[in-house]
């Protein structure tokens, strides 16, 4: 093994040319964290919010990448065997210390959930952040072992189709939306029973399905509908905001009294690693792997065409989960 790697480094803001493919020093193995061998990771919106300036706390140059899943390489104090299959993500990766969108990643042990899984790295490359922030902000968020009904506002992202599968399979009826009729038997065969086409107003349409309103919603639109997605609400029912693909990050007027409907709960998810177990993590990755948890993924891509993948984020054309392997 070389004392060098290839990975993308990020000097200045700017468009997917900015991912420069570069030769630069392997991390060392340290006390208390994995090093880990990449085998594949899933493309993050917050890693595209980075590459444009839009996350202050990340200083460059910077190798980005919040997730991946690979072999452990060593692991000094930390009760991980060499080769072991893993999962590593969150805790700063990518943002305050470098991240996966290299060969090798250094990541902290408690970020780090080891996995008994034969799934192909492309397919586990998918899962941990969006299994995470799904289960977060369905049971964290929304607490939906309480609720029979959730709307899903912007499902066709990798968020919301993970959202539909995991909360079909806990039981809830799952209405779910899209500004695209194109794209309605996809959520339809994705496990939702109603679709809406969103206008950006679509409350009224919302409560011809249940008049009194939704038991929850998981608003991924963010704050471009959030006020509508309120309305959509039952008194007593949750809003929870983990999204933000209209791409505005707050309500230039938000007068609470009155739009946040009597009774409808608003809250967020804007979480971490430590919101999934490790037993919670390998139960969903098994139950992907024996057929009973179907995830729609979207286009992956060799780790030579990162630049690619970027692209295809700018231009919202990945219809479900981008991944990036090393063949
Ligand atoms: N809170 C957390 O911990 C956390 C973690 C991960 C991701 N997220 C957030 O979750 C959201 C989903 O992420 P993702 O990676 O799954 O997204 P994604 O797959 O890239 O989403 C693409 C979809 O977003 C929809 N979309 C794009 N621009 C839109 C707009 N202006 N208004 C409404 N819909 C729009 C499009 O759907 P249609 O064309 O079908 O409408 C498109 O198919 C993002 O905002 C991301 O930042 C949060």
């Amino acid at each position: 093994m070389t004392d060098t790697m290839r990975a993308y480094v990020i000097k200045e803001l700017g468009g997917p040319e900015r991912l420069e493919l570069s030769e630069i020093p392997r991390p060392l193995p340290r006390d208390g964290w994995v090093l880990i061998r990449n085998r594949a990771f899933g493309l993050n919106r917050s890693e595209w919010f980075t590459r444009r300036g839009e996350s202050p706390s990340v200083k460059f140059p910077r190798v980005l990448g919040i997730e991946c899943v690979g072999e452990v390489v060593a692991a000094p104090g930390c009760n991980l065997p060499v080769g072991q299959r893993v999962a590593a993500m969150m805790g700063g990766m990518g943002r305050q210390f470098d991240g996966s969108y290299a060969e090798y990643v250094l990541a902290p042990q408690q970020n780090v959930f080891p996995l008994q899984t034969h799934l192909e790295w492309k397919l586990l490359g998918a899962l941990p952040e969006m299994l995470q922030t799904v289960h977060g902000s369905l049971y964290t968020g929304l607490e939906i072992k309480r609720a029979k009904n959730l709307l899903v506002r912007g499902a066709t992202s990798s968020i919301g189709f993970a959202a539909i599968s995991l909360a079909r399979s806990a039981g809830l009826e799952v209405t779910a939306t899209t500004r695209s009729s194109a794209k309605s038997d996809e959520l339809k065969a994705a496990g939702a029973t109603h679709v809406i086409v969103d206008d950006g107003a679509l409350a009224k349409i919302a409560r011809t399905i249940y008049p009194d309103g939704y038991d929850r919603v998981l608003e991924l639109v963010g704050t471009t509908t959030l006020l509508d997605s309120l309305q959509a609400a039952r008194r007593g029912g949750i809003v929870c905001m983990t999204g933000i693909l209209g791409g505005k990050w707050s309500l230039p007027e938000f007068h609470p009294m009155g739009d946040i409907p009597t009774g409808v709960k608003l809250t967020s998810y804007s979480g971490e690693a430590s919101d999934i177990t490790r037993a919670e993590l390998q139960r969903y990755v098994s139950l992907v792997e024996s057929g009973e948890l179907p995830l729609k993924l979207g286009t992956s891509f060799v780790f030579e065409k990162l630049r690619d993948a970027h692209i295809m984020m700018d231009e919202n054309r990945a219809n479900g989960k981008i991944v990036i392997e090393f063949v």
